[in-house]
């Protein structure tokens, strides 16, 4: 169990994090705060890692390679409505996911780990921006922070979970997400002369349901995926038959075959609709961060120190598929590692999931994520060769 003063500590900058969220690249603040706690910890750091990241390392009893933690520090563009005494002091922003407990419970890591007994490996501890907009990792990664790291892990909160429980999962645990456009181009016209027209409405909602039959008729059901559909504008007025529409849509797998496979669905889809009607169809797909994968080998590692840090009856697996994205998925692109989710439910608040107004978290999970995490450090070093 973690000291009753360091879980203290850790809800002080959990909350003081929340009281001042700040979106994707403008963590600024949130990066002196982590450098403030590092500083009083007496570790060494970069800042201005990727814009706002910092990175820090506790030195092991051999020299390397490095074993990676890592937690995001971003918030959402939502208007605070929970009540607390510690609520947002920003208008319009909020620590909806959980980012600022990510932010708390890494420190925590950083302070066990530096207490009594060197890790046997090196740590690195990366404090990631802008999870939110999933460029953050790749840019981290770009600027070199997996460079002779050997495993990385980390997690997220939780609310579907009891607090005190380790969500420990093999297999995907993330979805990959992707975003698509489609540009329909017809004709516009009089509604009374729809002869002379192509109308971009009618087009765009053939579309619509058709590709809606991508993932009920041409993908294994045993496979999760989704394509929806957020957004549709066509049109100005009732009596003009619209000559343009555009879609946008949001496409999630958690197998990257399927991933693929609904990709070109879509583009053929679009194709075949195109031709069907006389329209010009564009798609556009942004392709966002892959399904986050955990290997046996890695689960198995990240659950032997989940047991070290709960009671085995608290080291549970995910209910059902997650068709969430994650960016640490790129890190797992690099180097082996593990991401799992800490369970941090309030009895009476189940009903406010992450990116709801009225989001929060019983903070109790912050000393056990922060000991999760010091642990696997410690345990990971006995995969590594050396
Ligand atoms: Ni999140």
């Amino acid at each position: 169990m973690i000291s009753p003063d360091i879980q203290q500590r850790l809800v002080d900058i959990r909350r003081d994090i929340h009281q001042h969220p700040e979106l994707s690249w403008q963590e600024s603040r949130t990066a002196a705060k982590v450098c403030q706690a590092l500083d009083e910890i007496g570790l060494p750091y970069r800042s201005n890692v990727g814009e706002t990241g910092v990175v820090a390392e506790i030195a092991g009893r051999k020299k390397g390679p490095y074993i990676a933690l890592r937690a995001d520090m971003d918030a959402l563009p939502i208007v605070e409505d929970t009540g607390l005494s510690f609520s947002s002091q920003v208008e319009g922003v909020m620590h909806a996911c959980a980012h600022d407990g990510h932010t708390s419970m890494l420190l925590g890591a950083a302070m066990l780990l530096s207490k009594g007994e060197p890790p046997p490996l090196p740590v690195r501890l990366i404090f990631q921006p802008a999870e939110e907009t999933v460029l953050g990792a790749k840019r981290l990664i770009d600027e070199g922070v997996l460079e002779d790291v050997a495993m990385i892990f980390g997690g997220h909160i939780d609310r579907h979970y009891p607090c005190g429980s380790l969500i420990v999962t093999e297999g995907a645990v993330n979805a990959s997400s992707d975003k698509f456009s489609i540009e329909i181009s017809g004709q516009g016209g009089h509604a009374a002369r729809p002869h002379e027209a192509i109308d971009a409405v009618v087009v765009g909602s053939l579309l619509v349901i058709s590709l809606q039959t991508i993932v009920s008729r041409e993908i294994n059901p045993a496979h999760p995926s989704v394509v929806s559909i957020g957004r549709f504008d066509a049109g100005t007025a009732g009596n003009v038959i619209a000559g343009h529409a555009l879609l946008e849509g949001s496409i999630r797998a958690q197998d990257p075959e399927v991933r693929s496979d609904l990709h070109n669905s879509i583009r053929r889809i679009a194709d075949s609709v195109a031709q069907l009607h006389d329209a010009g169809i564009t798609v556009e797909i942004r392709k966002g961060p892959p399904p986050l994968i955990n290997t046996d080998e890695m689960t198995a590692l990240a659950r032997k120190a989940a047991l070290q840090t709960v009671d085995k009856d608290k080291v549970m697996k995910l209910f059902t598929a997650n068709m969430g994205g994650e960016d640490f998925a790129y890190y797992l692109d690099h180097v082996p590692g593990c991401y799992i989710r800490y369970g941090a439910q309030i009895p009476g608040r189940e009903g406010y999931p992450a990116h709801s107004s009225r989001f929060d978290f019983d903070e109790e999970a912050l000393g056990i994520g922060a000991t999760y995490l010091a642990t696997v450090a410690r345990e990971a070093a006995s995969l590594v060769d050396s």
